[in-house]
């Protein structure tokens, strides 16, 4: 299992958007895919159609230690997800009082480790104690970052606090690179920022940049992907593109076998778990949210939320 969180302080860069997208993305690959929404305004979990006022358990009972992760999940768009209510706002209230803290989050996937092949972490606009359980649990962040101008304000802040989780919590975590979002190829400033990025701080910007498109906005108010909605932007191509990048970087490519060496050749394929890995139902209650994709484990039909319908006109979280 391979975890990843999306994060930047601030706001409205596209977190959200990045986590659902490479999420469906990677179901469509055939993956595993567990989202965890780890931010209280819970917008990754409205997108996936559940409504997080009508929920009983969320991420906020996993991390007061009340449930665990397999008791909150949820399934939709091919990828199951822990859900976030506005009570993960006192989760963070709750944590501060408490040894360990950083690693709660992390504690509560190793559980469910075996039961996906990436989980990605939809980090809030904060550097609060949400975020660093995130990163404590995460292998590597990605940083959404919208192409405009002060977009790279709180850059430095993001990038010690990234430090910092390495140093005291976290050694492995490594930065994977900056999705460039709300891309415009028309003016000439957004590539100054993405070059300015790469120069400044030494990050990899995840090629190609997503270009804006109103599509994006629409999707999650229809209960869609940005691949149902509009698959054809080039937005939804990027993700794509992104995904499978991601994907199949390995960072230290195994030496090829030996000729004639006992099993060569045999190794697991990525998408092939063992027999012995069982799906989130089968370590615990899973519910059901809308028709899975047929790669996805699937939960029993014990409870079925439908994807909602939501109004066109709701009000975006
Ligand atoms: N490529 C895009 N083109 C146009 N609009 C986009 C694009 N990506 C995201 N958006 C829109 O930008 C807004 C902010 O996106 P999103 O909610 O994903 O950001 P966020 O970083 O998660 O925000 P927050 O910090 O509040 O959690 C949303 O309305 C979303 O639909
Ligand atoms: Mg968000």
């Amino acid at each position: 299992m391979s975890v990843i969180a999306l994060a930047n302080q601030k706001g409205g860069v596209a977190k959200t958007t990045s986590t659902l997208s490479l999420g469906a993305a990677w179901a469509e690959m055939g993956d595993r895919v567990l989202l965890v929404d780890c931010d209280p305004q819970a917008a990754l979990t409205y997108s996936m159609g559940v409504d997080p006022e009508d929920l009983d358990v969320s991420l906020h009972d996993v991390l007061v230690g009340r449930a665990g992760i397999a008791d909150v999940l949820w399934e939709a768009h091919g990828c199951h997800i822990a859900p976030a209510t506005i009570d993960l706002a006192g989760s963070e209230v709750f944590l501060l009082t408490k040894t360990g803290r950083e690693f709660v989050l992390g504690r509560a996937l190793t559980k469910v480790a075996e039961a996906y092949d990436v989980v990605i972490i939809d980090c809030p606009p904060s550097l609060g104690i949400l975020t660093i359980n995130a990163l404590t649990a995460a292998d590597e962040v990605i940083i959404p970052l919208q192409c405009e101008s002060l977009s790279q304000r709180g850059m430095s802040h993001l990038l010690e606090t990234i430090e910092d989780v390495r140093q005291f919590t976290n050694p492995q975590l490594s930065i994977r690179g900056v999705i460039a979002t709300m891309f415009d190829p028309r003016t000439k400033h957004t590539r100054e920022i993405l070059s300015n990025v790469t120069d400044s701080y030494g990050l990899k910007v995840l090629e190609p940049p997503v270009r804006k498109s109103i599509r994006f906005a629409e999707a999650p108010a229809a209960g869609e992907t940005i691949f149902q909605r509009a698959p054809s932007v080039p937005g939804a191509d990027a993700y794509r593109q992104i995904a499978r990048e991601l994907r199949d970087w390995a960072p230290e490519p195994a030496p090829p076998p030996a000729a004639g060496a006992e099993g060569a050749g045999t190794s697991e394929p990525r998408n092939d778990p063992p027999e012995a890995v069982r799906s989130p139902t089968e370590a615990g209650p899973a519910h059901e949210a809308s028709a899975a994709t047929p790669d996805m484990p699937q939960p029993p039909p014990e409870r079925s939320v439908g994807v909602r319908t939501i109004p066109i006109d709701t009000e975006p979280l």
